[in-house]
């Protein structure tokens, strides 16, 4: 298993450009089950959630080739309406085919992801809006087998703005009869980049980024070509990787607009930012310690969290955090600890003590967010960190040691 060896303390310098969404290509890739014609996906980060979506749609029997980060995808051939658990288990935006394979066979089987290392994340919300549009569900030895006659339009009111929940009822109404409203959706930006996706194949969904979306279903969906958005959580983490390391650098090629409650809460702690139309740099700065709370966008990402969490190691004074989407996302709190950082837990609060000059030790990946709070701790520390379980960074940073390294940062993949 691979290890990041960081010997932090050097100042950052220069441009970072951050990769395509990772959350925004996935139901994109997901959805061309939705067409039998070939779909090009440009600017694909090559990331290892990437690859295990590519696995499971060859697994179907689609044509996949992935290039130069050109993603080609033909789903004219499927064969195969099953997502196994040995897949899923590994990355649980997998149920995101559950939709499109219904939508299209009228079948799908897909095994239900169980807990994951930051809470039991259920799937109700999937299953009852799909009830909602004609689908039988039957859950049997850890799978979902659902089937129908044939999907219609309805009016869905998810209890929670839930993305996946949102993303799978949008992907299966784009071939339904009828008309689908969902109420209470997700505003997430990648929830308006499905859309955009699904209407440049000729689909019609509209209100994608309000609480009210609308899709009206298509009898079929056509080739397209397409690019995904910057990743808005990549561009979070180095825009607080300035930060903490006291660095001028810009943050290139993604909507800023989309990391309003992060730079806005930034600002508030006193943060120097110059933003432009797709960058932010950072700039010299004296931060003060802060209260935030985890919410749906437009409210401060639950994947931001972590990275937060180890500014306000930094930063002088008593800072707090609550965590409102997952009930176990602090991992990153023993992990920060062990380099130094002194954060009490009560419940869903951290209440984070600051000032601490973070030490270097061998700490260990616990998921993906967790993980790049624990890079950015390495960076600021002036003695070398040793990071393992590497693998939960690489589902989500494309080549993160290249674009540190290019902004000067001492940093080493040992295989
Ligand atoms: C997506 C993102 C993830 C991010 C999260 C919240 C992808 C691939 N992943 O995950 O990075 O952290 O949004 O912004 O885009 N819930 C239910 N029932 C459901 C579905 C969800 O109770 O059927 C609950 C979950 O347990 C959780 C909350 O809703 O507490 C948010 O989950 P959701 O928005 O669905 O997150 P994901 O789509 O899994």
């Amino acid at each position: 298993m691979d290890k990041l060896l960081i010997q932090g303390g050097n100042k950052l310098h220069g441009e970072i450009k951050v990769s395509a969404a990772k959350n925004a290509c996935l139901p994109i890739i997901f959805s061309t089950i939705l067409s039998d014609k070939e779909i090009t996906l440009n600017n694909i980060p090559e990331l290892r959630d990437i690859n295990t979506s590519v696995k499971l749609l060859k697994d179907m029997g689609a044509k996949v080739s992935f290039e130069n980060k050109k993603l080609k995808i033909n789903c004219s051939e499927i064969e195969k309406t099953e997502a196994s658990y040995e897949l899923v288990k590994t990355m649980r935006a997998s149920i995101l085919v559950l939709g499109p394979l219904l939508a299209r066979f009228g079948r799908a089987k897909v095994s239900l992801p169980g807990g994951c290392a930051i809470g039991g994340r259920p799937v109700d919300l999937h299953l009852s809006g799909l009830e909602l549009m004609g689908a039988n569900i039957e859950l049997e030895n850890g799978y979902v087998n659902a089937s129908t006659q044939g999907l219609h339009g309805a009016d869905i009111n998810l209890n929670f703005p839930s993305v996946g929940a949102t993303e799978n009822l949008i992907m299966a109404a784009s071939l339904a009869s009828g008309e689908t409203i969902i109420r209470n959706a997700a505003k997430e930006p990648e929830i308006t980049d499905l859309a955009n996706f699904l209407n440049s194949m000729g689909g019609s969904v509209s209100g994608a980024g309000t609480e009210c979306v609308r899709v009206q279903g298509q009898p079929e969906l056509m080739e397209t070509t397409y690019r995904p958005i910057g990743d808005r959580i990549e561009a979070s983490t180095w825009v607080m990787a300035g930060l903490l390391t006291k660095s001028e650098i810009k943050v290139m090629d993604f909507d800023p607009e989309h990391i309003r409650s992060v730079t806005d809460t930034l600002k508030l702690m006193g943060a120097n930012l110059e933003i432009g139309d797709n960058f932010v740099k950072v700039l010299e700065s004296k931060l003060k310690a802060a209260n935030i709370s985890t919410a749906p966008y437009p409210g401060f990402p639950t994947d931001a969290q972590a990275q937060m969490m180890t500014l306000m190691c930094s930063v002088e004074g008593a800072s707090s955090v609550d965590e409102n989407i997952f009930e176990n996302r602090f991992m990153h709190v023993p992990e920060l600890t062990r380099m130094g950082a002194k954060i009490n837990l009560e419940g869903k609060r951290a209440i984070i003590d600051g000032g601490v000059k973070f030490k270097g030790a061998p700490v260990m990946c616990t998921d993906l967010r967790a993980s790049a709070a624990l890079v950015m701790a390495a960076l600021d520390s002036q003695e070398e960190t040793e990071i393992s379980r590497v693998y939960h960074l690489d589902r989500g940073y494309e080549a993160i040691e290249e674009k540190l390294k290019t902004l000067g940062a001492n940093i080493v993949r040992v295989k």
